[in-house]
């Protein structure tokens, strides 16, 4: 036991021999992600009209690592046949990709459904169905019509509305070929990247203030569609709705309470803050406690975090068909062993008050934060079956990038040793896994850093006009995994 725990915090590789010899169930779905702006290009092709990272991208070059942008990226709007290809040939048995709103409604309003989209997404749904691969399709992956950031996106709080009825005409376009839905693709990139620490558009720095006030507002937008869903679609449709959050796995440094309870803090600010309201019922106890007491400490009359009415807590309370989780790293965590004192901006980091690190034993990745760190998706699978009542769970992303030019084989021993922690968690501690998807079946436009981090399993050649897609070493892998449903040479 002890020298597991030294293997761990030195990051130590997983053996061969320590890799799960458990088949995965038949019904067990493998599947590949993407989403419509890292992918189609066409950015302003078919009335297309312009989404915030449109917008970012031709006003602010440089926002950009190597000031790129979507507007061919991969093609797919052109190429999906291409795409197709490529599935089949990995044998996923799903494919989430999203849908663009400003494609489908060039106003952001329902007032005028653009038929060239919805033909557009429709080919692409039943060229999956006929040939036996599920579409899991996210309704909205970061592209808000900037017409609404002019309105001040997020932090207005008619969010709500304009996306419940973007829901609504996807619902209806799309809803009878699709049985997987995810509202909103990690809402912690959209409200503290966006309105947090400004990584990404809209770029707003207002940590926990406005951050706090997106999350409320973006809540009340998953509630809603869902429900749309549950009263007007579902009888018919038979579908699954859920979020999908994002999280890394925090991890207590040491056996002390003071870092477990740490660990504990950290996970509810990150997860917990989204997760707990639509399993559980309200904000988690710690968050709702800790940001009280801290805005009453700054001399504000109320908590920073807006308290949600009885009727707001039932509304959103049990949104939820499954639990779509997208994970890539872990963190440790220790407790900082004071309350750090009040200041005026208040920060995220005093209202978590933890200090988180990644020991520099641990195998890194080309991005600084995206470390190596197979053992612990198990532990954090473990949190949310314990904190949400043993939810169904669908990894909806995990995946590792490179910088594009090394051999496969990292990104093989990254999905193999995830893969075997996700099967041991299923296995010895009963969570209940139904699904894993690797971010991304290709290379596409990753955000802020451009064509800088690869995530494919396939590589496209950005240089060429076909936008030609490779399969890399582990394209084979992950095929061999799907079809033998097993992560050695022989499963029991
Ligand atoms: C998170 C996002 O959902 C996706 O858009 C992004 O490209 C990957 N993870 C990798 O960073």
């Amino acid at each position: 036991m002890k020298t597991a725990l030294l293997m761990i915090l030195l990051g130590l590789c997983l053996a061969d021999d320590e890799i799960s010899n458990k088949r995965f169930p038949d019904e067990f779905m493998f599947g590949v992600s993407t989403s419509a702006y890292q992918i189609e290009g066409a950015w302003n092709e078919d009335d297309k009209s312009e989404s915030i990272w449109d917008h970012m991208v031709h006003t602010n070059p440089d926002f950009i690592a190597d000031r790129t942008n979507g507007d061919v990226a991969c093609d797919s709007y052109h190429k999906f046949d291409e795409d197709l290809a490529i599935l089949k040939e990995t044998g996923v048995n799903h494919y989430r990709f999203s849908l663009s709103w400003t494609r489908i409604l060039p106003t952001g309003y329902p007032d005028n459904i653009n038929v060239a989209a919805v033909k557009y997404y429709k080919n692409v749904i039943n060229k999956l169905k006929e040939n036996g691969i599920e579409p899991v399709v996210t309704i909205y992956h970061w592209d808000l019509p900037q017409n609404f950031q002019d309105l001040q996106g997020f932090v207005n709080d008619s969010i709500s509305d304009w996306f419940a009825e973007y829901a609504r005409v996807c619902f209806s376009m799309f809803g009878d070929d699709v049985k997987y839905w995810i509202t909103i693709n990690e809402p912690q990139q959209v409200c503290t990247g966006g309105y947090g620490y400004g990584y990404f558009p809209p770029t707003i720095k207002s940590e926990a203030l406005l951050e706090y006030q997106c999350v409320h507002n973006l809540l009340k937008a998953h509630a809603k569609a869902w429900h749309i869903y549950d009263d007007e679609f579902r009888s018919k449709q038979n579908g699954k709705v859920a979020i999908t959050l994002d999280t890394s796995a925090y991890l207590p440094a040491s056996d002390s309470d003071e870092d477990k309870e740490a660990a504990e803090r950290i996970q509810q600010f990150t997860i917990g803050i989204y997760a707990n309201p639509i399993f559980n019922g309200d904000w988690p106890e710690v968050v709702k406690t800790r940001v009280a007491q801290r805005s009453i400490a700054e001399g504000r009359s109320q908590s920073r975090l807006i308290e949600f009415t009885q009727e707001e807590i039932d509304f959103i309370k049990g949104t939820h068909d499954f639990f779509g989780l997208n994970v890539y790293t872990g963190y440790l965590v220790e407790s900082l062993g004071y309350d750090p004192p009040v200041s005026e901006p208040p920060s995220k980091w005093q209202d978590q008050a933890v200090n988180t690190y990644q020991p520099s034993t641990w195998e890194t990745t080309s991005t600084q934060y995206t470390k190596v760190v197979p053992w612990s998706v198990r532990s954090l699978l473990n949190w949310i079956k314990n904190h949400y009542d043993s939810p169904k769970i669908m990894i909806t992303e995990n995946g590792y990038p490179s910088s594009g030019n090394d051999k496969d084989d990292r990104r093989i021993y990254y999905i193999k040793g995830y893969l075997s922690n996700i099967r041991d968690a299923m296995e010895q501690d009963g969570v209940d896994v139904f699904g894993y998807t690797v971010w991304s079946i290709m290379d596409n436009f990753e955000w802020a850093s451009g064509y800088t981090q690869k995530f494919g399993l396939y590589e496209v050649d950005f240089n060429s006009e076909n936008r030609t897609r490779r399969a890399r070493g582990s394209a084979s892998f992950y095929k061999k995994v799907i079809e033998t449903r097993c992560l050695v040479d022989n499963c029991i």
